[in-house]
């Protein structure tokens, strides 16, 4: 709802009971993309900067990080931009309405490198499931690591997941437009990997 709005904020703090509700969120009925653990903004800020037509979510618990959306998106008069702090697995299982994202993007998520805490990474088959639910049939979901074993995973996972998903191509643009990790590693030399799925 747009009560749901924090006065002079893009921040939203709906009520997590509930489904959220995208056009009384947005004030219109735009597609719909999502970005879990955001960071600070640099991708979605730029990206929904260059998509006035579509509506842009980002998820991040760290509330510091989303002040720093809040504050640059209102600076940057976006008004299709939304950010909330929540944990993303919560969000994505309970308050995003099946089949409702046109995409899903999930960029650099933490990699958990040891072995005995590969279970806490994010991208898992449970979260593949997840994220078949939200996304629209032709939807996309994007990912993004530096991690070698971390992508292995996702490619296994989404692989696993093949009754759902295609592997796909990230439309014209998306690539150029860098996270704040992404600049971090690519300054330092470290490679880094990106995969596109498609709903059916
Ligand atoms: C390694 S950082 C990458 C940030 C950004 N995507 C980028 O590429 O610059 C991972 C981010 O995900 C957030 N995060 C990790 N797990 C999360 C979760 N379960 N729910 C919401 N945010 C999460 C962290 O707070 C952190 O900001």
């Amino acid at each position: 709802m747009a009560s749901d709005l924090l006065p002079d904020s893009i921040l939203i703090r709906p009520d997590i009971l509930c489904r959220l509700d995208f056009p009384a969120l947005f004030g219109n009925g735009a597609p719909v993309e999502l970005e879990l653990g955001a960071g600070d903004g640099s991708f979605l800020l730029r990206y929904a900067e260059a998509h006035p037509g579509s509506n842009f979510l980002g998820v991040e618990r760290l509330f510091g990080r989303l002040r720093k959306i809040d504050r640059k998106g209102r600076r940057l008069g976006l008004g299709n931009l939304r950010g909330l702090r929540l944990e993303a697995t919560y969000l994505l299982d309970w308050m995003i309405p099946p089949g409702s994202l046109s995409a899903l993007h999930v960029y650099f998520p933490d990699p958990w490198p040891k072995k005995r805490h590969h279970h806490r990474r994010l991208i898992n088959p449970a979260f593949a499931a997840l994220a078949a639910k939200a996304l629209r049939p032709g939807g996309r979901f994007h990912c993004r690591t530096d991690d070698a074993s971390y992508f292995e995973q996702m490619l296994e996972v989404f692989h696993g997941a093949s009754e759902h998903f295609v592997a796909g191509r990230e439309p014209e643009g998306l690539l150029e437009v860098k996270t704040d990790f992404e600049r971090l590693f690519n300054a330092e030399g470290i490679q880094t990997r990106h995969a596109t799925w498609v709903r059916r």
